[in-house]
């Protein structure tokens, strides 16, 4: 038996590993995304930089290198998200994933089209609103993730989801960098993981050597958030240039906005120190190498191997729920 074999993640994305690429604007790119698909995860296209037309090609070049199944990931404040579903739809994309907003709108349809949803959440009240309206996946994403943060940590966030949610998985985000990280996530009642951080220091991710090496050199608390005063907090390596747009969002919120607007971009194709905002979690601490994406999930299967009675226990803890063993409550 192998080792998600009866995992809800695999079954619904028709993977063989419940690790999903996070959306990553940018960093998400075709060569990416087929590395992730290839070695058994969920690669993800990350659209948000995207123009509708840049997006189709993505997927084209994705489809040249991998036949297994990958997602996109929408982020709802691009302002031509309406657009990116629809190509998203007209190349059939299985999966799509929903960062930074409420993706109702759009289940209606895709859920007649028996397209897979996810979305990407910081709080149990839109979990919730979602899984009445029929999303198939929640992720749940904790404060400690890189790129654009909620207010709660992975580890208080999933199990306040499990307590709200009926039946649907939930999938962790944010801090999530090996085996110990997949393990936790599980016990707190997750059944996949999604990762952005860690896959940027693989030899497969697109970005500047000096991002990469950014990565692998710093400690768990070289992050800070910026944005924060112009809300929407983002985590991003700490750097001289990250602290004067800190400081700016206070005394000059337009020249803060303007110097971050453009910023990741510098980071992932220039590794450029002075203007570049190198988006990263708190788990960038834990990363020392630039493995390839293969070698990643192998070592971890490796270490997971013998250890799959939790995905089962969660299973079951599912049918029992459906077959009203439990109450619908906090008590599991
Ligand atoms: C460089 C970077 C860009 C990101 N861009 C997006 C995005 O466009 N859409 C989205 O939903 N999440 C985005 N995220 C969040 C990731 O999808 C993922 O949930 C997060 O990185 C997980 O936490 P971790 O970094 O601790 O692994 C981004 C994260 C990073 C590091």
């Amino acid at each position: 038996m192998s080792l998600f074999n009866t995992n809800r993640i695999c079954g619904l994305l028709g993977v063989k590993y419940p690790f999903i690429e996070g959306g990553m604007a940018w960093v998400g790119t075709p060569r990416l995304a087929a590395a992730v698909s290839e070695a058994g995860g969920l690669g993800t296209i990350g659209s948000g930089a995207l123009t509708p037309e840049d997006l189709a090609e993505s997927i084209d070049t994705t489809r040249r290198q991998t036949n297994k199944p990958f997602a996109v990931n929408v982020m709802l404040l691009n302002p031509s998200a309406d657009r990116q579903v629809e190509v998203c739809l007209q190349k059939a994309i299985p999966v799509l994933i929903f960062g930074a907003g409420n993706p109702a709108k759009y289940l209606p349809d895709l859920k007649k089209r028996g397209i897979v949803t996810a979305a990407v959440v910081a709080s149990e009240t839109l979990a919730l609103y979602l899984e009445e309206r029929g999303i198939d996946v929640i992720i749940g994403e904790g404060m400690e993730c890189g790129g654009h943060v909620g207010t709660v940590t992975t580890f208080t966030l999933i199990p306040a989801l499990k307590d709200v949610l009926f039946s649907v998985p939930v999938v962790a985000a944010g801090g999530i960098a090996d085996e110990r990280g997949i393990k936790a996530a599980f016990c707190l009642g997750a059944e996949g993981v999604q990762i952005g951080t860690r896959l940027i220091a693989t030899v497969e991710c697109e970005a500047h050597d000096r991002y990469k090496q950014r990565i692998i050199t710093s400690g768990i608390r070289d992050t800070l958030l910026t944005g924060q005063a112009l809300g929407h907090p983002a985590r991003v390596l700490k750097s001289a240039f990250a602290k004067r747009v800190c400081k700016l969002e206070a005394s000059d919120p337009k020249e803060a906005e303007s110097l971050i607007t453009g910023s990741l971009r510098k980071a992932f194709e220039d590794g450029d120190e002075e203007r570049g905002l190198f988006m990263a979690g708190q788990s960038a601490g834990l990363i020392q190498s630039i493995p390839s994406v293969s070698e990643l999930f192998e070592l971890w299967a490796q270490r997971l191997d013998g250890w799959n009675q939790i995905a089962g226990t969660e299973t079951k803890i599912a049918e029992n729920l459906k077959e009203g063993v439990y109450e619908r409550s906090g008590n599991l």
